[in-house]
């Protein structure tokens, strides 16, 4: 995991679920196994005796708990049982991420809130695929898709090169007539990914039994924008230390020439990222 992808997801954290910490939450995190050696997982930031953390993975590994026998359609998951879903650095390798998006809507507690992150850019890095990039329009229509609430949405813009998106969106606490209509929408949107599947396409779902609607999750009061802003003050403060730390590495003679000469001479005797891919990382 990039400490860049981690650092968001504290931030998140910190800024709408710490007043939670003495609440239950069960939480869901897909895309969740360590790859490649890795040491940050998401696991850690929701360890909190009442928060109920669950790892999610097509692939069996470290942090994960629940492999669904079909990657489109987690039956393996009851419909309303999470409060707080996130994903990292994984929409970028799920070919029809919209299919995985509608499981999340369907998983999530009305009034809960979905967090995904993924690469605006970057390297080419499969796992076991590497199809697409994001930028925060992309996760707006992911949400509208969905027919969920956008709580907050942001691009990482020239931070360091996976410059990430996130979005934090909310499943809204519907109409039994607006629940029914998303029913009969992640029907379809199963149905379209059939041919994918080992199982076949079963009975549209019915979201609500003899009991109606599930009880709201109680995320459904936290206000939008806050984390917007917490994001801008981290990204400022990246790009701020980044060029602090070029300036150091520019050799003492051309730190002491007067500053035009300097950023003409310090852009030449510095690597230049090409127009097309391979930047430098920080
Ligand atoms: C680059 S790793 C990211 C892991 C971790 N979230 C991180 O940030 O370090 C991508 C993960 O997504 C998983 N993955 C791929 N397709 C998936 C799908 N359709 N549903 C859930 N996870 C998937 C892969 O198995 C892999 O573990």
């Amino acid at each position: 995991m990039h400490t860049s992808s981690h650092e968001k997801v504290a931030a998140f954290v910190s800024t709408y679920l710490d007043q939670f910490r003495s609440t239950h939450l069960d939480i869901l995190d897909v895309g969740s196994q360590m790859v490649g050696g890795q040491v940050l997982t998401y696991r850690t930031l929701f360890d909190d005796p009442e928060w109920n953390y669950t790892g999610l993975d097509v692939e069996s590994g470290l942090n994960v708990d629940v492999i669904p026998a079909d990657g489109y359609r987690w039956n393996e998951l009851e419909s309303d049982s999470f409060d707080v879903i996130v994903s990292g650095q994984t929409f970028e390798h799920i070919p029809f991420f919209w299919a995985t998006a509608f499981e999340i809507g369907r998983a999530l507690r009305p009034g809960g809130l979905a967090l995904i992150t993924a690469p605006g850019r970057g390297p080419y890095h499969r796992y076991p695929v590497d199809c697409w990039r994001f930028h925060d329009d992309g996760f707006v229509a992911v949400a509208d898709h969905l027919e969920f609430e956008v709580v907050d949405v942001f691009t990482d813009w020239n931070r360091n090169v996976w410059e990430e998106s996130i979005v934090v969106m909310r499943k809204p606490v519907w109409s039994p007539a607006s629940r029914d209509r998303f029913a009969t929408r992640l029907w379809h949107q199963r149905a379209l990914t059939a041919t994918l599947s080992p199982n076949p396409i079963e009975e549209a779902p019915i979201l609500d039994g003899e009991n109606g609607p599930p009880a709201p999750s109680v995320l459904q009061t936290i206000d939008g924008g806050r984390f917007t802003a917490v994001l801008e003050s981290l990204r400022l403060k990246a790009i701020a230390a980044k060029e602090a730390r070029e300036e150091a590495a520019k050799p003492r003679i051309v730190r002491m020439l007067p500053n035009r000469l300097r950023a003409v001479l310090g852009r030449r005797l510095r690597p230049q990222p090409s127009m097309w891919g391979e930047d430098i990382p920080s």
